[in-house]
């Protein structure tokens, strides 16, 4: 390459951001042009390319939020810990609205603009690749939700009467803090609420105080120590009515229901205790320092399994439902999926626990439930839709759920009832807290029954069509 050319290559390069640090070789550049480049606007997940941020990972937020019900008004301030993946010089933040104040990195002010829903944060200088960081970001305003993203109606932070109803999967996260709003980066998080006084603030985790009363105004202090994907951190405001106590196998539990649903209270706390517990026994030890749940009179008609307090939106609970959002316990919240399109392994999973739920209390088989699913006309989305990849304009289609769930149950038949509960296990301790695609666990499956079961997935995850049994 003459030199002239080669400039120009070099310069592109550097324009397109795919020039690796310190890889000089004579050409004359300014120094700043090398020392970082910007993060991409999303973490590399194809469906949803916005989503997440690239080269920083999070390891921590502090929330320190004030909610007034009345106004509906969040004042909220994010310290987030991060490590820089390459060198940075700006990275973006998922927040959807919002006024922001003022943003800095370790301390110094940092410039930042907005185009939709990314915060694009300029720190006064570059960081380093590894180094490790934090951003401010102070926020205020009335929280938007998502509404009618791939086939949910509203999620997000849902203002109600008294409160707020907080569900965010997949992507609500950013309707009430500042992230890396993608399953594919877990973190631990603190949680600081201000509430007027009467009203409970309920995030993830446990308390690691009483709640603070001063004047009209009451904070509760909330902390998963454990990673957590962001769409599951919740902070549901209103009026409860709590109970707590420990499972019988010992794990701390939290039952809360807004007054309406005063009869469901012990029911919910019995049975949430009850059902971690034998999960713990089928899929392994439970992964959280507590469980629960929480039912709020926000008529949403669904529930979602928030890290060790699944969310009830305006019903009482089944004991079906109910074990399908502690199932997600394991397989959703320590396992989390890496990409949405592998969505079967929240949902087929979860679907499947409500089937041995049954089979366990002696109410139907799950291979009763499977044969009632065969039975659907070759019309049904479980024949048209194939589960294991879940669409981006329909991600949470039932297949998914349903034939998701028949997946596990053709594999169990395979591959026998003792390999299969011992590849539950295995799974869930291989990967704990961490992140899982749909080839490991093929790859697991094959590895713990010594079978080759590349048809059998195929058949079931990926073509359309009933197979054949
Ligand atoms: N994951 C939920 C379930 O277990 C469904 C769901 C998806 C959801 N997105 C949501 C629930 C948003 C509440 C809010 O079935
Ligand atoms: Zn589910």
């Amino acid at each position: 390459m003459r030199s002239t050319n080669r400039q120009v290559a070099v310069l592109l390069a550097i324009l397109m951001g795919t020039l690796a640090c310190g890889s000089s070789e004579g050409v004359a550049r300014p120094v700043e042009r090398l020392s970082g480049q910007a993060g991409a606007p999303g973490i590399g997940d194809s469906d949803f390319p916005l989503d997440g941020n690239g080269g920083y990972d999070v390891s921590h937020y502090a929330l320190k939020l004030g909610y007034t019900p009345s106004s509906r008004r969040l004042d909220g301030v994010a310290t987030i810990q991060a490590t820089a993946k390459q060198g940075l010089s700006q990275f973006n933040l998922d927040l959807k609205g919002f006024k922001v104040g003022e943003v800095s990195v370790d301390g110094a002010a940092a410039a930042f603009s907005r185009t939709g829903h990314e915060l694009t944060v300029t720190p006064a200088a570059p960081l380093r690749q590894g180094s490790a960081f934090n951003v401010k970001v102070a926020y205020a305003g009335v929280p938007q939700p998502v509404v009618d993203s791939s086939n949910l109606g509203r999620y997000g932070f849902i203002p109600t009467p008294d409160g707020a109803f907080v569900a965010c999967e997949p992507n609500g996260a950013r309707t009430w803090f500042p992230g890396n709003d993608h399953p594919a980066d877990k973190a631990t998080f603190d949680f600081e609420i201000t509430v007027p006084k009467g009203v409970t603030a309920l995030a993830n985790g446990e308390l690691t105080g009483k709640p603070q009363t001063s004047g009209d105004l009451t904070t509760f202090k909330w902390r998963e120590a454990h990673p957590m994907a962001t769409y599951l951190a919740t902070a549901t405001v209103g009026r409860f009515q709590l109970r707590e106590g420990k499972t019988p196998g010992g794990i701390r539990a939290l039952a809360a229901v807004d007054p309406k649903f005063t009869r469901s209270l012990d029911k919910l706390y019995k049975l949430s205790a009850e059902i971690t517990d034998y999960w713990g026994t089928v899929f392994g030890r439970y992964p959280f320092s507590s469980t629960g749940g929480v039912i709020d009179d926000f008529t949403a008609g669904y529930a979602l399994e928030n890290q060790t307090k699944p969310l009830y939106g305006g019903f009482d609970p089944g004991e079906d439902i109910i074990a399908h959002e502690l199932a997600h316990q394991w397989f959703g919240n320590s396992l989390s999926i890496e990409r949405w399109r592998d969505l079967w392994l929240n949902e087929g999973f979860a679907t499947y626990a409500e089937w041995l739920w049954a089979e366990h209390k002696g109410t139907g088989t799950a291979d009763a439930s499977f044969r009632a699913f065969y039975e659907r006309p070759a019309k049904d989305p479980i024949w048209t839709y194939p589960p294991g990849r879940a669409k981006p304009s329909d991600l949470f289609n039932e297949s998914v759920y349903n034939r998701g769930a028949m997946t596990l149950h053709a594999l169990r038949g395979a591959i026998g009832d003792e390999t299969f509960f011992k590849l539950l296990k295995t799974w869930t301790s291989e990967h704990q807290y961490g992140n899982v695609t749909t080839e490991q666990f093929v790859t697991l499956a094959e590895r713990l029954s010594g079978k080759q079961l590349d048809t059998l997935f195929d058949t079931w995850l990926f073509q359309p069509g009933r197979p054949a049994i």
